[in-house]
Order: structure tokens, then C-alpha cells, then sequence
């Protein structure tokens, strides 16, 4: 597979074009950003550990009946995918109360949740991703009902399958966000799944084990990722 131009850059990946119209080159970066890449480093290897934990992901999801964009690993750092029209929705899953849920609510972090909650936010970094929902969606006519109907399955799905398998490597799955696009008329998971956009805690010290380390200066960066991958190749 030919490496050709590179046609996107975004905060932790570049897109590549390939001979084949139909595939892209995902590249995994070190750079990490957080609220809305007002605050910048970088995490030595996150870019590898990133590719490496995504792929093992998506190969399980696939297994499990999730669709995505995902079709070889290249490199260290580079995965073969498919080309996606990217929907401008961002699905997060939030199974405790974390983040942007506390922030909104007034609530503590860490009160585990009667049952999943699944929120819908408008892809857009000026606007600081909008809190938005399926009305919004379908007026606008950025995803048809049809098409919100396997988003939202698969986000579900998604949910049940990471949970068991982050709790077999003492990991709680707190919350994660997950984007979608079309490839030749189809719904599939795309972009990645790794410790930057799921929040890890470990099951019995409940450390967190994900980018909030960088977001909130919690130390011990590099490594926490390095004992995710650890976890999740064991
Ligand atoms: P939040 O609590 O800040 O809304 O984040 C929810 C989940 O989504 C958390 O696992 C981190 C992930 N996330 C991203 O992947 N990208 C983002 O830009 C943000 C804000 C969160
Ligand atoms: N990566 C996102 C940003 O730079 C935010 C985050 O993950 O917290 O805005």
C-alpha cells in the first residue's frame, strides 16, 4: 500500500491518501491537546500505544458485529482504514458520572449510573462541541433516522463489549466518545478507541488511567499508557 498525500492533520493524527480511493492512512501522533487544544504537550509513544490498543479494539468490535473502518495495522504507528465521510457527531457513553457530566450537572465524580447515558455532541472545536440532540440531528440532516438508529445500537453495543473486556483487565469503564462516518452508503465506527477518548479507572485503587493524567497534571503519563497496553495485549 503506497503512502500518498497527506490530506488532514488533526490534533493527535494525519490522514494519508493511498493508491486505493477507496483507503486511507490513519497515523497515530504523540501530540496531545486538551480544551479545545488550549492546553498542548506531547506523551512519548502515545501515538504507538494509541494504534496498537485501537486496533485490538476495533478487531474485537468487528468480531462482535460493529462495523468500522478499520482494515490492517501497517506500522507502529499507521493503520489502513477506510474512507469515511466523517458525521459531525460525537457519541459519548458514560456509564459513571465523569467529566463534562460532574461540570454540567454539579455532580461528583465517580456515582455510577442506573443505567448508560449516551449524549450527542455537535463536532465543532469553536463552538467547544455542543452539548445537542436527535432532533438537532435529524433538522439539520446530519445523520438520517436510519442512520441515528445503527449509531446509537452500535454505540451500545460498543458499550457492553469494552466494559467486559476492560473489567477482565481490572479497568472500569467510565465513559468514552465515539465518531461515525459513511463508506460507499454504510454506517461504521471510525477514528480510534484508546485511553485518550475512554476514561479508565483501575478496578481496585480506581487510579484514572486515561488522558485526564495529562488533562488535570496527574503525573505518570507515559507510563499509564504503557500499562494500559500492557493490560489490554495480556
Ligand atoms: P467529557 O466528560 O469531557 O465530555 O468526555 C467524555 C469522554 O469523551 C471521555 O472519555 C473523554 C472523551 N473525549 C474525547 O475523546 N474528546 C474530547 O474532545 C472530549 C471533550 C472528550
Ligand atoms: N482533545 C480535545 C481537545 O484538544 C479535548 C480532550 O480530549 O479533552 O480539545
Amino acid at each position: 500500500m503506497k503512502k500518498g498525500k497527506q490530506i488532514y492533520e488533526g490534533k493527535a493524527k494525519k490522514i494519508y491518501e493511498t493508491d486505493d480511493k477507496s483507503l486511507y492512512i490513519q497515523e497515530f501522533k504523540d501530540d496531545a491537546t486538551a480544551f479545545d487544544a488550549t492546553k498542548r504537550g506531547t506523551i512519548k509513544e502515545k501515538g504507538v500505544v494509541n494504534n496498537k490498543i485501537s486496533t485490538i479494539m476495533f478487531k474485537l468490535l468487528e468480531q462482535k458485529g460493529v462495523k468500522t473502518h478499520f482494515v490492517k495495522l501497517l506500522s507502529d504507528r499507521e493503520m489502513l482504514v477506510k474512507r469515511l465521510h466523517i458525521v459531525p457527531v460525537e457519541v459519548t457513553i458514560r456509564n459513571v458520572v465523569a467529566g463534562g457530566m460532574a461540570k454540567m450537572l454539579g455532580l461528583k465524580e465517580g456515582i455510577k449510573l442506573k443505567e448508560p447515558v449516551l449524549e450527542y455532541h455537535y463536532k465543532n472545536d469553536a463552538l467547544h462541541d455542543p452539548l445537542f440532540n436527535e432532533y438537532h440531528i435529524r433538522a439539520l440532516d446530519l445523520a438520517t433516522d436510519k442512520e441515528l438508529g445503527i449509531i446509537k445500537d452500535y454505540s451500545f453495543k460498543v458499550n457492553e463489549v469494552m466494559k467486559d473486556f476492560f473489567s477482565a483487565k481490572g479497568l472500569d469503564l467510565i465513559d468514552f466518545k465515539l465518531e461515525f462516518g459513511r463508506h460507499e452508503g454504510e454506517i461504521l465506527l471510525g477514528d480510534e478507541i484508546s485511553p485518550d477518548t475512554c476514561r479508565l479507572w483501575d478496578r481496585n485503587t480506581q487510579k484514572k488511567m486515561d488522558k485526564d493524567r495529562f488533562r488535570r497534571d496527574l503525573g505518570q503519563i507515559e507510563e499509564t499508557y504503557q500499562e494500559v497496553l500492557r493490560r489490554v495485549e495480556d
